[in-house]
């Protein structure tokens, strides 16, 4: 499909994968009576205004090994074309509902507990104290098959976990998105089960690769991308980076990630960037990189096989999707 451009050189929901087709039957459905009500939700026909990258804030990053030397994403494309279904399920939604998100007369809490010997609750800015910024640009694919390549601000998730020292039953970390309703209106509908959860093996949660970004282009995040912080976890599709956290558990069982429990024969616990393994209704070989026009071939593990291809040995990707 052709990348399609609005007056105003945006992109438009429809450009990379036909909406029908990634959102299910029931989202579909779900999407169409949260327009009918009126869920506080504004019109889907107008169109993001063009949001200019500031000045960047953080000019003394750390540099990372990790980050991949491709072309940058535009800026623009990287705030106003989201997936954030708390704020609507169209892709320019987010960015234009949530101009009052995060709340900012309210501190940012992060609960970190269960099976660690110092759990706590955090203001954000208290939990960041000890730990450097850095930059990492990396690629994220989306399972609906475009990409992006998103030069990110934060952190190394396993410096924020060592913090809470995980005791010897912490086999998995869930996180939490946020539950406010008021706050983020998509809570009000049955698109999901809210809030919004996801999960990683510790091991995974520890590789050097996961991060948690409080910013982006050298600035904050932006509510849209999932401010004041989320995680990116670039060998896995999209999904798994979840948005806004406010709680982070340490688990002995896997946890549940909202995906599975809306699909369970699509979405998988692992879902690990793989073109040999399709989604039941497409394919994953190819992507479309946003901004660019032709589609290119899809990498094992996004091109991070040789940070976490050793987290997989001896496991069946396609029985562990
Ligand atoms: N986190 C929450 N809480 N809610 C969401 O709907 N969408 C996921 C992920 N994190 C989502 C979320 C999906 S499907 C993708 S592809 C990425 O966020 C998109 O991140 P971006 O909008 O910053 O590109």
């Amino acid at each position: 499909m052709q990348i399609k451009k609005n007056k105003l050189g945006l992109l438009k929901d429809h450009d990379v994968t036909d909406e029908k087709l990634y959102l299910n039957r029931r989202q579909f459905v779900s999407k169409a009576a949260l327009l009918a009500t009126g869920i506080a939700l504004p019109s889907v026909a107008s169109a993001v205004p063009v949001i200019e990258a500031p000045e960047p804030k953080y000019t003394d990053l750390l540099t990372s090994p990790f980050s991949a030397t491709e072309e940058l994403t535009k800026y623009q494309s990287i705030v106003s074309y989201n997936n954030f279904y708390e704020f609507g399920v169209g892709k320019q939604d987010p960015a234009k509902n949530t101009t009052q998100f995060p709340d900012k007369s309210e501190p940012w809490r992060v609960v970190i507990d269960g099976e660690c010997d110092s759990p706590g609750e955090y203001d954000l800015d208290d939990l960041m104290k000890p730990l450097s910024l850095e930059e990492r640009i990396y690629r994220l694919r989306c399972v609906e098959g475009w990409s992006m390549v998103i030069p990110w601000v934060g952190f190394s998730l396993a410096d924020l976990l060592k913090q809470a020292k995980p005791n010897s039953k912490a086999k998995y970390v869930e996180f939490n998105t946020l539950y406010n309703p008021q706050q983020m209106p998509g809570q009000q509908s049955t698109v999901l089960q809210w809030p919004y959860v996801e999960g990683l093996r510790i091991d995974e949660a520890m590789n050097p690769l996961s991060f948690i970004a409080t910013g982006l282009y050298g600035n904050d995040l932006l509510g849209q991308n999932g401010a004041p912080l989320r995680l990116v976890v670039p060998w896995k599709y999209g999904f798994k980076s979840i948005k806004s956290i406010t709680q982070v558990r340490f688990v002995e069982k896997q946890p549940k990630s909202s995906w599975m429990i809306a699909t369970p024969s699509e979405y998988g616990f692992y879902s690990n960037v793989n073109p040999d393994v399709s989604h039941p209704r497409w394919s994953q070989s190819r992507e479309r990189r946003i901004g660019e026009f032709l589609k290119r071939k899809t990498e094992l593990f996004n091109g991070y096989k040789e940070q976490v291809s050793h987290l997989y040995t001896g496991m069946d990707l396609k029985k562990h999707f």
